[in-house]
């Protein structure tokens, strides 16, 4: 809950994508964010302060020097108390400003008054977001430390295809997310594994297992935002592919070993949640198996072990945190795998959280300590172990 409490400015400015800021507040809301909405005049030519103030909860400031119904900020106090300000969609035009130094109106006086970060989320016509002064002005920003998200390249309102599609909201929100946390693992390449394998039987069919991918992905999102630079390694997975990542897609047992094996060496955290096939079939047939036999036998040989490999390698200042599913003596086994696997973590958990948004698990070190967290959701459980791994780094 990285947005919880903070006080975020949501400038909107007057492009075609301005009703997916009604979306994005929605979902600041959700993550209990006080949203302060302030719309510039061509924002309201396409969506309704009314929208907005009713989503945000709060009333939509707009002219400078006026303090607005249900609001009793003024703009510099609304830019000096803010913990974030994001403009979403930022035309063209409000960018120039920015980078100009320009204020003319509200939003652009609020940004160039506040002490937060400024995350901006362009949106325009793809010959825009191309135009000479328009690149020079983003990367002037950038340089001073100006945080952009998007553009996207797709299909655009205007009718061309190209970029300057307004950034998924999801993924502003990310960007939100990450501008608000500390980098307390700036410096780490952290190496996370996520989701099943799967084991070909023949072309059509393949033995897997119940992963989503989502615990994995969740620490490779939390790893990123904490400042570490990540490869995520990821079995078969229906999830969006995190932005800002190095992302290795695999299928099998033997294809998660190589990926392993490959960025093993230079990481200096990792955290292998993927749910690896313990076996495999020993022959995989090359074309579809028909059923002509009553019964069908399907002989399996063991797969490596990746974690146990990793163990054995474990370089000084490696840190290595494995998962353990457990259907029965959850702590038991789990301290049995870390010791056999030479762990630095154990993270103990059962099938209730395979393919789940929340996951229960206990967390058990070498010295034996065990904190058993309560049911939380995958982010928030990715949190709590990354924070273990930075107390242990301390
Ligand atoms: N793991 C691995 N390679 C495998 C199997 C598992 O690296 N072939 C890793 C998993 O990513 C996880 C840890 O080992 O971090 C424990 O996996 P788990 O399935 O709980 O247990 P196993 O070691 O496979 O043992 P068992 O199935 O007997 O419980």
């Amino acid at each position: 809950m990285v947005l919880k409490d903070k006080k975020i400015v949501l400038g909107v400015t007057g492009a075609i994508s301005a009703y997916k800021a009604l979306e994005l507040t929605r979902l600041l809301v959700k993550e209990e964010a006080a949203v302060w909405p302030v719309m510039t005049r061509s924002a309201k030519e396409f969506i309704t302060p009314l929208s907005l103030s009713t989503l945000a909860r709060a009333g939509v400031s707009s002219e400078l020097f006026e303090l607005t119904e249900g609001s009793k900020i003024s703009h510099i106090e609304l830019a000096q108390s803010s913990d974030l300000i994001i403009v979403a969609p930022a035309t063209a035009n409000i960018i120039g400003k920015i980078a100009s130094g320009i204020s003319d109106d509200l939003l652009t006086t609020v940004i160039s008054a506040a002490a937060a970060p400024v995350l901006i989320a362009p949106s325009m016509n793809c010959r825009m977001w191309e135009n000479r002064i328009v690149r020079e002005n983003v990367e002037k920003l950038k340089k001073l430390g100006y945080l952009f998200a998007g553009p996207d390249t797709g299909e655009l309102a205007c009718g061309y295809d190209g970029r300057g599609r307004l950034a998924n909201v999801a993924e502003i929100l990310d960007a939100a997310e990450e501008a608000l946390t500390i980098k307390d693992l700036k410096g780490e390449k952290v190496l996370v594994t996520a989701g099943p394998t799967r084991e070909a039987i023949d072309p059509v069919r393949f033995v897997s297992n119940a992963s989503s991918g989502r615990m994995g992905y969740a620490l490779a999102k939390a790893a990123k935002r904490r400042g570490a630079e990540v490869v995520l390694v990821s079995g078969p997975s229906y999830l969006p592919k995190p932005s800002g990542i190095t992302f290795v897609p695999v299928t099998a047992a033997d294809e998660m070993r190589d990926a392993c094996v490959r960025y093993y060496p230079q990481s200096t955290i990792v955290i292998m949640a993927a749910a690896i096939a313990d076996y495999r079939p020993t022959k995989s047939y090359p074309t579809k198996v028909k059923k002509d036999a009553k019964t069908l036998s399907i002989e399996m040989e063991r797969t490596i072990d990746v974690l146990q490999y990793m163990g054995r390698k474990k370089k000084n200042g490696q840190i290595l945190v494995g998962f353990a599913l457990e259907t029965e003596n959850l702590e038991e086994n789990a301290k049995k795998k870390l010791n056999e696997k030479n762990l630095d973590l154990v993270v103990a958990n059962t099938p209730l959280g395979l393919d789940s948004l929340t996951n229960q698990v206990t967390i058990i070190n070498k010295e034996g300590d065990i904190e058993v967290l309560p049911l939380l959701g995958k982010i928030d459980v990715a949190d709590r172990i990354l924070d273990r791994v930075v107390r242990m780094r301390d």
